[in-house]
């Protein structure tokens, strides 16, 4: 059964994804299409309801995006927000005109009787972010809302079931805003709310049943969450047919790569190869102190060891890979998936080419349509343990970027024991939720101390606690000073050679998450 479409026309808002996670949160299938699709592929899809993406443009600006009218003629419901907004009014013959005040941030707007404002009241509090507004609204249109500074903050021509807002629903700052979304979306275009994850993942298993047959498919896991839920899922469709492949370099958080074997030889029938080669990264990695040195030397060895052992899994099948469908808007591959033997394959140290002369009948990415949280929703329904779905990311050269210095198995112990024990700490003290990412890091630094009656002179750890969205800013945790206390009690009691903890009061910018 194929899903009701949705589509998001990207004029190059910043929050174009935001839309599209916010229109499958009500249960409705939708895509982010650039808005050079022609109107010809757009008809194709048969769409029941399309959404323009704000911009950083002015529909004015030489360059900026634009649309042809066919798409008005489509009789398929349209939503314009910002710059769709006005780009929606332009098109068909409104006027634009720059802002005498523009508005940033929270505003108060008063809406007017409509379908988009069901159940919205009267006054409500949106965000808004621009520097035009609609000065003249097209024939058969009417004003629905408006701010102190914006005389047009909505509009719509009811009859045509186009619409536009010079706000921002889709950002949680505006109150109403995933109403205003429903109200769209059901009340408008009545869609069916047919996107829903038990019957992904039964469908999902039928497709991958009927492509792969008797072959073999073989995946690499890393024991990120895209890939153990690729793995859940073809397991659950073929079963021994699976081979997984899981390389341990020797960098990853104490016991982590029991607990991946563990979780993955008892939830899921699939044939499970892990590679240990601790000793092999540590021989390649002596002596080595540059960050970029260390890290190009991890992902090298790392494709190395990878790459043999699928040459040596590989006669024919398939290649699967946890590929998410934010992965391939960014790498623009749509929704095309990559087939034959020089496909683009995601591994958790970036995009990479397979080498040529491993051959697969194709690459299956059983998770190419979901974003991250869909993924973990699918995770959840599969039986895969809380500890791997809602797992902290974690970097692709793993304790490598945490180990200052050259990196040695004494250090790996350390950081390992420490970052354990931190770990730990957080938990039972239930901030856990509240911090998106925490980790112990182990300096190259050596400090006097005390203890008992002797001078020693050992490890300094120190730890980071950052919360953020996006990642591409970061602010440093306040971490109660009680919790501190304890975790630094524990650190330099429990772990052996550690004798002093710092606490990282850093932001990013101006620091990153992780030390290098
Ligand atoms: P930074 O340190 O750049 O980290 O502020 C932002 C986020 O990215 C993660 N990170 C990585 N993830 N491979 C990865 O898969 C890497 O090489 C890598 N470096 C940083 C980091 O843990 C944080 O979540």
């Amino acid at each position: 059964m194929k899903n009701q479409l949705c589509i998001v026309l990207d004029f190059g808002g910043q929050y174009n994804q935001l839309i599209a996670r916010r229109v499958r949160d009500w249960g409705v299938y939708c895509e982010v299409k650039s808005y050079k699709t022609p109107i010809e592929e757009i008809k194709k899809m048969n769409p029941v309801a399309i959404i323009f993406t704000g911009g950083p443009n002015s529909v004015y600006d030489e360059k900026s995006p634009h649309i042809s009218k066919e798409i008005f003629e489509l009789n398929v419901p349209i939503l314009g927000i910002c710059y769709g907004c006005h780009l929606m009014a332009y098109t068909l013959g409104g006027v634009v005109s720059q802002c005498d005040n523009s508005e940033y941030g929270k505003t108060e707007i008063i809406s007017k009787q409509s379908a988009i404002f069901k159940g919205v009241p009267e006054k409500n509090i949106v965000w808004m972010s621009h520097g035009d507004y609609i000065s003249r609204v097209p024939e058969g249109f009417k004003i629905t809302a408006y701010s102190k500074d914006c005389p047009c903050a909505a509009m719509e021509n009811a009859a045509k079931k186009l619409y536009a807002v010079q706000f921002h629903p889709e950002v949680t700052h505006s109150e109403y805003g995933k109403q205003i979304l429903r109200n769209f979306l059901f009340e408008i275009c009545h869609c069916k709310g047919d996107w829903v994850m038990d019957d992904f993942i039964a469908n999902t298993i039928k497709q991958l049943r009927e492509k792969i047959g008797s072959k073999k498919v073989v995946l690499g896991l890393s024991g990120g969450v895209d890939s153990s839920v690729a793995a859940g899922l073809l397991s659950r469709a073929v079963g021994k047919q699976l081979t997984c492949v899981f390389v341990d370099q020797g960098l990853m958080r104490k016991d982590e790569g029991d607990f991946v074997e563990e979780t993955f030889t008892r939830l899921f029938d699939m044939t499970f190869i892990r590679v240990n080669c601790q000793k092999q990264f540590i021989e390649k990695l002596k002596g080595i102190t540059d960050p970029e040195e260390k890290r190009k030397t991890i992902g090298r060895e790392f494709y190395k060891v990878f790459w043999d052992k699928i040459r040596e899994e590989a006669d024919g099948g398939f290649f699967a890979q946890g590929t998410i469908y934010p992965d391939r808007i960014e790498s623009g591959k749509g929704n095309e998936s990559g087939k034959g033997s020089t496909a683009t394959i995601k591994t958790h140290h970036n995009m990479v080419k397979m080498p040529e002369d491993i051959q697969f009948d194709g690459i299956i990415e059983p998770l190419g349509d979901l974003f991250k949280d869909e993924v973990r929703k699918v995770g959840e329904k599969l039986g895969i343990p809380k500890e791997l779905v809602w797992r902290q990311p974690f970097p692709g050269p793993g304790l490598g970027v945490r180990i200052m210095g050259e990196i040695t198995e004494e250090k790996i112990k350390i950081l390992q024991e420490a970052d354990a024990v931190f770990r730990d700490e957080i938990r039972k003290s239930g901030i856990e939720d509240q911090l998106t990412q925490f980790f112990a890091v182990l300096p190259d630094v050596r400090t006097v101390g005390v203890m008992g009656d002797h001078r020693t002179y050992d490890h300094l750890i120190a730890i980071r606690a950052v919360t953020t969205d996006d990642f591409m800013t970061a602010d440093w945790a306040k971490i109660p000073y009680d919790i501190l206390a304890n975790v630094s009690n524990r650190l330099t009691n429990e772990v052996e050679h550690v004798n002093r903890v710092v606490y990282d009061i850093t932001s990013k910018p101006p620091g990153t998450v992780e030390w290098e």
